[in-house]
């Protein structure tokens, strides 16, 4: 299997979640125009992710993973990437704080644009039509129009990731990342939420902490890694024929690199050993992500890192957990000992969300007690084996939003009505990510005392 690779090569396996294009010519152009467009991002940026995700599989880093579940081309906006933004520093300043380990910033979006779905078909009523695939494939009203797959999405789905990562890259080194403005990522809603006043306390200590280095010279004005921080990029990369034409030789190795975004994932319902998606990601050298839910069995879990990471090197393979809140228990210990036992590096993330959504007042949704839940198993399992916990995948938006039920301002069934804007699966509010956060600080800081406690003996 090691052979052959070429960025096409998994043309020629069987593969999961295809869109039935009805024209294929009018798909095979689109991919040609899209090869000839610029890369999103650069080979050496990816580098440059995968050397620090090397040292999250070392422990001496967090990763967090985070952002819509789906993208859509209607909600694309200034307002809305901007709260994201806020929002997710605010979880990764409480992060670096709390655990007092640099977090690195791996954001969902940017691409997150094609959706894996159960059902070839969504029924309402009598009208049983093609499910909703995300907006690079079909278009999410229930019309016969709309659910026919159109290759020209692609190139708006590209359009769009461009200009959402300009203006990322802008936030995230043009000041807006600045330590002196930890103050200003509060959002309106959570101001006065608990949340809120025990965020305004860490900032306030933050702030003091930075007035303190100004006196004794060091200042965000000389010191970058103050105002900068380093934001990737991340999907699911779905849609093959997307991420061919977007498959680059990077000049300076001579290597393929995806360059649809910093780091890609395989769902869960696409890692087949022998098929597409996995061929295709074993030729790419960017970090890459398997996500690995309750039928992953740890003999299979072995092949997969084998094909997936040969050389065994830290920072390229994150395996991406999400079994469920009742479930973690019984399937990640068992994978923890087969990576354990053959000497894999990889690091262990935990997404919080997926193993636990059900259905409240026709609504789908996911309490938010489950998802606690979930990362406080997932961090009791990694102690207990003597094992990383490597970071958090979440769904999540900057908007206040009532798609999971629970958190500290109690978002119930009823509630669930208010403001439900997803197009896919239900997201964290901003109050609910910095709730986690803090959580999430609180556990990473009882780890470090506790390897502090048997260092000093
Ligand atoms: N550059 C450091 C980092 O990215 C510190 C930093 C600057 C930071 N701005 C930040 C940390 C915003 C968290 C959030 O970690
Ligand atoms: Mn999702």
């Amino acid at each position: 299997m090691a052979q052959n690779w070429t960025p096409n090569s998994w043309r020629n396996k069987p593969i999961q979640q295809v869109p039935a294009y009805p024209d294929q010519a009018a798909l095979a152009a689109t991919e040609a125009q899209l090869a000839k467009f610029p890369p999103l991002v650069f080979a050496g940026e990816a580098r440059r992710l995968k050397a620090q995700l090397a040292k999250v599989a070392e422990g001496d880093a967090f990763l967090l993973q985070g952002g819509d579940c789906a993208e859509s081309f209607a909600e694309h906006g200034a307002d809305n990437i901007r709260d994201f933004f806020r929002s997710f520093l605010q979880m990764a300043v409480v992060l670096t704080y709390g655990a007092q380990l640099p977090v690195v910033k791996v954001g969902r979006i940017a691409g997150q644009f094609a959706k894996p779905r159960s059902s070839n078909f969504e029924k309402q009523g009598d009208l049983e039509l093609p499910s909703y695939r995300g907006d690079i494939i079909n278009g999410i009203d229930f019309t016969p129009e709309s659910r026919i797959p159109a290759p020209e999405r692609q190139l708006d789905a590209y359009r769009q990731s461009a200009a959402t990562l300009n203006l990322l890259r802008a936030f995230a080194m043009g000041g807006y990342a600045n330590l002196e403005n930890v103050h200003k990522w509060m959002l309106g809603f959570v101001k006065d939420s608990p949340q809120g006043e025990r965020y305004k306390k860490l900032a306030d200590r933050i702030s003091e902490t930075m007035d303190f280095m100004r006196a004794i010279g060091i200042t965000a004005d000389n010191q970058p890694s103050l105002r900068e921080t380093d934001f990737f990029t991340s999907h699911e990369a779905l849609l093959l024929g997307y991420e061919e034409a977007l498959t680059r030789v990077d000049s300076t190795s001579g290597d393929w690199y995806a360059t649809s975004g910093h780091m890609l994932w395989i769902g869960d319902r696409t890692r087949q050993l022998d098929h597409a998606h996995v061929e295709y990601f074993r030729g790419i050298k960017n970090p890459i992500g398997l996500k690995c839910g309750p039928s992953l069995q740890p003999d299979n879990l072995i092949e997969l890192i084998d094909a997936l990471n040969p050389q065994n090197e830290a920072g390229r393979l994150t395996l991406i957990c999400r079994f469920g809140y009742d479930k973690v228990a019984d399937s990640l210990p068992k994978l923890i000992r087969a990576v354990e036992r053959e000497g894999k590096k990889v690091v262990w993330s935990c997404d919080p969300m997926h193993g636990n959504t059900i259905t409240l007042n026709n609504y789908k949704t996911r309490p938010f007690d489950r998802i606690l839940s979930e990362v406080e198993s997932f961090f009791q399992i990694h102690r207990a084996e003597g094992t990383h916990p490597g970071g958090i995948h979440v769904e999540m938006t900057g908007k206040d939003v009532t798609e999971c039920t629970g958190g500290a301002r109690a978002v119930t069934g009823a509630d669930l009505q208010d403001r439900y804007h997803t197009h896919c699966d239900p997201r964290l509010n901003a109050d609910q990510a910095l709730e986690l956060a803090f959580l999430l600080a609180e556990r990473m800081k009882t780890g470090r005392d506790e390897k502090r406690m048997v260092v000093n003996g």
